[in-house]
């Protein structure tokens, strides 16, 4: 999509992200994400407003973080606590941070937000090297179901009160895997458009990408209370540890 950068989605939406998803299952994940950081750093990839960093931060877990998006990170640096959780800002594909952790997650589909295979394979290469010798990587995402499209495309309304209509507009290209969608707003204000674009990745070409960065899958949950994942799974969490 012409000019649609790695930052162009956070940048846009940051105003107005943590009314648009409202945080759901926090303590589900924060047990999770407790657990597995064992009293180690935890870092998270596309940390955005800190929605899920902050409540893990509360439980006394040291939280790193690392997104492309100034404007989002400015948004968690105002709530409190925020100032004091350490980001880079750089893409999570490359971007060097300090030393290893025992927990690296990636949630919410942010994975998918990288729209090159290159990039999500590299992404988990690095990941691998910022692992502790027993350390995990997390990542939660969906599980594609490209039944959703109409010849290639897909609008979802949403009415969130009287005076809003809330479009989700998707086109999809399934050679390349990507979704390029549009949140549009109308409201009395007029009309906001927020742009993203996305690249699934099917659960068995990630575990091909953890396998290049010589991870391996531990466990794969059908959501985060652990619950089995089947045919009907719409999402999954998967884990991953050194091979
Ligand atoms: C959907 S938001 C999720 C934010 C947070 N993880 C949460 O669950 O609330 C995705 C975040 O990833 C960031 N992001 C997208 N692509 C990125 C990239 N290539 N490198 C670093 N951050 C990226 C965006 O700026 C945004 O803050």
């Amino acid at each position: 999509m012409e000019g649609y950068r790695a930052s162009t989605y956070g940048d846009r939406i940051a105003g107005v992200y943590d009314r648009f998803y409202e945080p759901v299952d926090v303590e589900v994940r924060m047990d999770v994400l407790e657990a597995l950081a064992a009293g180690g750093r935890a870092l998270e990839l596309g940390i955005g407003t800190g929605e899920f960093a902050l409540p893990l931060v509360a439980r006394g877990v040291e939280v790193h973080g690392i997104d492309v998006s100034e404007a989002m990170v400015e948004q968690l640096r105002a709530k409190e606590g925020g100032a004091g959780v350490p980001v880079t800002i750089g893409d999570f594909a490359d971007v060097e941070v300090e030393g290893t952790f025992s927990l690296i997650y990636v949630i919410n589909n942010t994975l998918f937000m990288l729209t090159e295979q290159e990039e999500q394979v590299r992404c988990f290469a690095n990941a691998a090297a910022h692992l502790d010798e027993s350390g995990v990587l997390l990542v939660d995402a969906f599980v594609p179901d490209v039944t959703r499209f109409d010849r290639g495309q897909e609008v979802r309304a949403r009415l969130p009160d009287l005076e809003t209509v809330r479009l989700d507009v998707s086109t999809h290209d399934p050679m390349q895997q990507l979704v390029d969608f549009r949140h549009v707003l109308l409201s009395e204000d007029g009309i906001q458009v927020y742009p993203a674009q996305l690249r699934y990745i099917w659960p068995s070409e990630m575990d091909l990408m953890a396998r290049l960065a010589g991870l391996r899958l531990r466990e794969r949950w059908g959501d985060w209370r652990r619950g089995r994942v089947t045919s009907k799974s719409q999402g999954h969490v998967s884990l991953y540890e050194r091979a």
